[in-house]
């Protein structure tokens, strides 16, 4: 008898789905990685690597999850009880990922707040790492907590623990239901608005202007692979723990290319209503676009107030709309952050929900207080760029490498998705993720590690480095080993008889 969790509707699931992955991603990190690495020729990386390696690993994660019915880490247990480590491994790059994701969303609920009578003044770079942030002088300082952040954080870990408390069906399936067709409608607002602004077209050319003299270098083809991976939330076990609470019936190969054709429909819509608010400011300026565009905190909590003060008309509710949709995707994705090592901590040692969602929750939250202290930027900058590099893409790489090779189970895995969807997988999903995906992968696992030997990220001191970067990422590895060194209650890893009740095609 299996008492697993169920989504209500298929429709609820995938609701779930596209929440997790339409994120912080979306919306202020692809726009500038797209324009950074080539503009409009980004595109054809981009194209090739959801083709590759996003789609192809989403219905892997898919159908792992839905066939063996677990957390990640019960999962990979019941794959091969040698790769239960793998699933712990990118449940932590997932605790890891929750504690400073928080606090960007907290962030964006301060500014949603700020937009009204645009609090940041006239200088909004000044507003955030002085008056907002408080921010310290180096790296590696601590500093105080910031009561601004703060506030805010407790906020968001109170509605997203909330949501969690409440269960998969009850809890996560019914926020989405409500955040994501509240946040397309208020992004569509925007997008409307910032392409009706003066200059918007000078922003759309230069985003969608392709610059063919980047499409040969691999860095390029490296951005495109990270943000595919971050984006579409796979490598970092949500999607596994997602289709795990499938019922017995559902079309797994359909689900997979409707949640990536989603969330790339989503984050190019982000890129056009960014880079139109970017051409319109440049306008108002009189300077060219390439001297405004900026990626990551920047853009979002510092250029983008600039642009809503400029705006013609209702700057405070345009701003704070903007600054909603950034609190909405990013609730949605960190529940299903999170949601990894709750289902992970109560699988492997059989506590409650509630307990599990208070214990992981709780740590999470207390550990994410660092990020709001007056260093918490440098400890958040180097922890998401290390995590991310040496942490979602080794993990992607890892899964593909021992699903693929070591335990050979492609052929048994397309078996089991094609008795369950329309359409089959052919020879493309085998190759792609058998010899395309490790190769380019792997190539680009190489190429960025010897960079980041060569040269410190950001030019930080490497002291600070080695413990909030290469340590954060290492840790996780050391973290997966560990969890799998605990054993199972008797029984746990035999695979539930089926009891769903099944939900159509
Ligand atoms: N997929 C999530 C995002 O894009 C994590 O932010």
């Amino acid at each position: 008898m299996d008492n697993r969790p169920q989504w209500g509707t298929r429709a609820g699931f995938i609701m779930a789905a596209v929440g997790s992955a339409v994120g912080l991603g979306n919306i202020w990190r692809f726009p500038a990685v797209a324009y950074e690495n080539g503009g409009g020729a980004f595109f054809l990386p981009y194209l090739f690597a959801i083709l590759t390696a996003g789609i192809p690993l989403l219905v892997l994660e898919f159908t792992l999850g839905h066939k063996y019915r677990g957390s990640a880490p019960l999962t990979f247990a019941r794959l091969n009880k040698k790769t239960e480590w793998l699933g712990w491994w990118q449940v932590a790059i997932s605790f890891v990922i929750s504690t400073y994701y928080a606090v960007i969303i907290a962030w964006a609920m301060s500014f949603a707040y700020f937009s009204f009578g645009e609090k940041w003044g006239k200088d909004p770079g000044a507003f955030l790492f002085g008056d907002y942030l408080k921010l310290v002088e180096a790296p590696g300082q601590v500093g105080s907590i910031v009561p601004s952040v703060f506030i805010p954080l407790v906020l968001v870990w109170v509605i997203a623990l909330g949501v969690l408390f409440k269960g998969v069906k009850k809890g996560i399936e019914a926020a989405n239901k409500i955040f994501i067709p509240a946040l397309v409608i208020l992004f569509l607002v925007i997008v409307v608005r910032a392409v009706t602004l003066d200059g918007a077209a000078q922003g759309l050319d230069a985003f969608f202007k392709p610059n063919w003299s980047l499409i040969a270098e691999p860095k390029v083809w490296v951005a495109a692979y990270g943000q595919i991976f971050f984006s579409l939330s796979i490598g970092f076990a949500i999607m596994v723990t997602y289709s795990s609470y499938l019922p017995k019936k559902t079309d797994l190969t359909n689900n997979a290319f409707i949640t990536a054709f989603a969330n790339s429909g989503f984050e190019l819509l982000a890129g056009i209503g960014v880079f139109a608010a970017l051409g319109f400011m440049a306008q108002q300026q009189g300077v060219g676009v390439s001297e405004v565009v900026t990626g990551g905190v920047g853009l979002a909590f510092v250029v983008f107030p600039q642009i809503i003060s400029e705006f013609p008309a209702f700057n405070g509710l345009l701003g704070s709309i903007f600054f909603i949709c950034l609190v909405l995707a990013g609730l949605t994705s960190l529940i299903s952050i999170i949601e990894t090592y709750v289902a992970g901590i109560q699988d492997k040692f059989k506590v409650s929900r509630n307990k599990a969602v208070a214990i992981g929750g709780g740590i999470s939250a207390v550990i994410s207080i660092l990020f709001a202290t007056q260093g918490g930027l440098y400890f958040l900058d180097a922890a998401d760029y290390f995590i991310n590099q040496f942490g979602i893409v080794v993990a992607g790489f890892a899964e593909v490498v021992i699903v693929a090779w070591v335990l050979r189970e492609m052929k048994v895995l397309q078996q089991h998705a094609d008795s369950m969807s329309d359409m089959l997988l052919g020879a493309w999903w085998k190759i792609c993720l058998g010899v395309i995906t490790p190769f380019v992968l792997g190539y680009m696992m190489i190429q960025n590690f010897i960079n980041n030997l060569k040269e410190n990220y950001e030019g930080y001191p490497t002291s600070f480095l080695l413990y909030t970067g290469w340590g954060v990422a290492l840790a996780a590895i050391v973290v997966g080993f560990v969890f799998a060194a605990f054993k199972w209650q008797k029984g746990s890893l035999d695979l539930p008889s089926a009891d769903n009740k099944g939900v159509s095609k």
